[in-house]
Order: C-alpha cells, then structure tokens, then sequence
C-alpha cells in the first residue's frame, strides 16, 4: 500500500503482513499483524517514527523513495520488528540522527550492530522541534521491553505509543473504525507481552493521564480514534481486581480427566461461577492468555504422565506462571494410573504466582461418586472465594 495520511503531514508509511501466524515462533497471530512507521513533517525538518520488520523492508522503501531528506529516525523500541528496518534507512538517509531513550542505545549496539557514537539519546520528556511541530519522548518502560519509550506529537495530540495499544492486526484500513476485532486482539497482544508487566504499565498510563491525546497510533494494527476507549481497557486488565472467571487448562488422553472437567465446569456454572476451559491439545494459547487477564482462578487439570503433570498441560502452566496474571487463587484435578508427583510439580511449576491454593481433587484411574463429590467441594470453595471478593453474589 502507499502511504497513507493520518493528518496532513502525518502519514503511515509502514507494511502490512497479512501472512504472518505465528510471532515469536510462540504467539498465534489470526488475523495477522503490521509493523507500522510513521512520517512526520514539520516546516523545516522531517522525522521518521520507528522502522519496520526486515522481512516487509520493501514496503518501507517503496514508501520513503520520494522523500528526499530525513532528519531524525525516532526508535520507541529496540525489538526487531520496529528496529530491523534501522540500518537500511540509515543507509539511506546518511544525514539522519537516530534517536532513543538511554536505555535503548546499548541495545541497538547490542542487536543491530549499530556503532554507538551514531546513535544520540533523548531524556525523557525532552522536545524535539520539527518546526510548527514538536515531537516529546516520554518514557514508558516495559511496554514491551525495558528501554520502550513513546512519542507525543504535540501540536496535533498524536500518541506514537509503539508496542502498547497496539494490536496483532493486519488491515487494509488506517483507522479502528470497521476493524472489529481491534479490542480483542489488542487484549490478547497486552496478555501475551505486558502482563507481566501489569504494575509498571499501570504507571505508564499514569504517566499519560493529563496528556491530551487526539489519537494513538501504536506500533501494530489500526490508528485509534477513540484513545479513550483503550486506555480504559488497559486500566481494566492492569487493575488487581480480577474477574468472576474461572481459567480451566486441561489435557484428557483416556477420558477421565475429561470427565472430572465437565463436572467440575457444571458445578462451578451451578453456582454462578464464569468457567472458560481450554483442551491444551488444541487451545489457541493467545486466548488462554487473554483469559488469564480477566480470571479470579486458575485450575489446571490433567493426567498424570510418568511422574508430573501431561506436559501439555505442563505447558499452559509455565506459561500462565510466566505471563503473571492477578489470579487470586489455584487448584489442580486429574487423575494417575499408580503413583505421581503430579500436584508437586505443577505447584512448582506456579511459583510466580501469587494465589491461594484450594485443595486439589487427583483420583486414581476414572473418577468415581466420591470424587464427584470432591469436585463439588471445589466448585464450592471457588464459588465462596469469588463471594468473598464481590465478584458473585
Ligand atoms: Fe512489536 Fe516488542 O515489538
């Protein structure tokens, strides 16, 4: 696509990728992504906001070739899909300056090869005049990396915010507007990168509050005209207060496991608890992580494999303990054939996070009434928790 004007003076110079599934060699992506770059002209001098994924530098090139003259490359984030496109504009453009926040410069060096008395540092809050324009870094660490800054362009209240409020999305449109699954995919782009980092992007968006923003054009996906409405969203999955929600990873390989699931599900539902389950050998990860966001409880359930939980099982539990949710409280259910470590490995597996664990319901082969009844206990001791918190009446 050509490049595209957000306001005038202002355009979307970066690439759509409606192929990619897969980031990271980790995150689903269904509906693709872009790696957005954005050009901004002031009366005398012209900066360029983020570079894009090597693999789309065509788009890119084809988008500057009848720019003459750059000025500044801004750099908000070192992570290669932003910064891979770096040495070619560089390149170039000889006469440019690079720009990044302090923490950014040694890993430009360190992952682009970059030499480091190329590359000039900004302070947080300082300004930078394009003339009639002024851009402003504002630090926002974590968002996704530690050295992530984002760029306010002041005169027309545009937030440049890279990686957060973005979302996996690859569109024909510049705007939110008609792109329906923005908020989702935006939710599941926080879950998998930013949750961790859930108290320190809660005082970014403190540190954005009294900022009068117009619109925010993130890094990935469509411009947003409506900040107000994803800001709110941020505040609400960085927030400790969970959801009345019940995350259920769990693996069957004979059927018991998934017997004591269906139970435990209509139990929980009996009582007025919200249950998503995910069958591990099928789920799509990035919608158990935007689960994780929301849920009150996690409970993992599988067979025993060997000694320790099924690894796919196994699996979603490393990655709920990596992305570190607001999960109160935890418990397992499964099942063993004749002995295991199961419960043991996968509290161990959870340390990171911080919950209260409920009594765990293992039985041996095929559940039985007595474990029925134990899972009702469960379903009990969750429901009365959740109570506890409000969230349930
Ligand atoms: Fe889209 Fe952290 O890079």
């Amino acid at each position: 696509m050509k490049p595209r004007e957000i306001i005038p003076g202002v355009l979307a110079v970066g690439a759509q990728d409606f192929d990619r599934r897969l980031f990271d060699a980790l995150i689903p992506l269904p509906d693709g992504t872009s790696y957005n770059s954005y050009l901004v002209r002031g009366r005398d001098k012209t900066a360029l906001i983020d570079a894009v994924e090597p693999a789309t530098l065509r788009v890119l090139e084809a988008s500057l070739k009848d720019v003459p003259r750059l000025d500044y490359l801004v750099s908000n984030h070192t992570e290669q899909d932003h910064s891979g496109g770096i040495p070619w504009v560089l390149e170039r453009y000889p006469e440019a300056q690079l720009l990044c926040s302090q923490p950014a410069k040694p890993m430009l060096v360190d992952h682009l090869g970059l030499e480091a008395d190329k590359i000039r540092t900004v302070a947080d809050g300082e300004r930078l005049d394009l003339g009639g324009r002024t851009l402003r870094f504002i630090y926002t660490p974590w968002v996704h990396w530690p050295e992530t800054m984002s760029t306010y362009l002041e005169e027309d209240k545009i937030l440049f915010s890279c990686d957060w409020f973005g979302s996996h999305v690859a569109s024909t449109e510049l705007f939110v507007d008609g792109v329906e699954c923005v908020m989702a995919e935006a939710k599941r782009y926080y879950a998998e990168i930013m949750m961790p980092f859930r108290k320190i992007v809660r005082q970014n968006l403190e540190k954005i509050k009294d900022l009068d923003i117009r619109l925010i054009a993130p890094s990935h996906g469509p411009v947003h005209k409506d900040p107000s409405s994803v800001i709110q969203a941020y505040r609400d999955w960085t927030d400790d207060r969970p959801h009345d929600l019940v995350v259920l990873p769990w693996v069957t390989m004979h059927g018991s496991t998934a017997l004591m699931v269906e139970h435990l599900t209509g139990a929980l539902v009996d009582r007025g608890v919200r249950v998503e389950p995910f069958n591990m050998a099928s789920a799509d990860i990035g919608k158990l992580a935007m689960s994780l966001v929301d849920a009150a409880t996690i409970i993992a359930a599988g067979p025993t494999v060997h000694v320790g939980p099924h690894p796919a099982l196994l699996n979603s539990i490393i990655l709920a303990n990596a992305l570190r949710p607001k999960a109160r409280f935890a418990s397992i259910v499964g099942s063993y054939g004749w002995a295991g470590k199961m419960v043991d490995v996968a509290k161990a597996a959870m340390s990171n996070l911080k919950v209260e664990f409920l009594d765990p319901v293992i039985c041996k082969g095929m559940p039985r009434p007595a474990d029925f009844a134990a899972l009702d206990k469960l379903a009990e001791a969750v429901a009365g928790k959740h109570r506890e918190l409000g969230l349930i009446k």
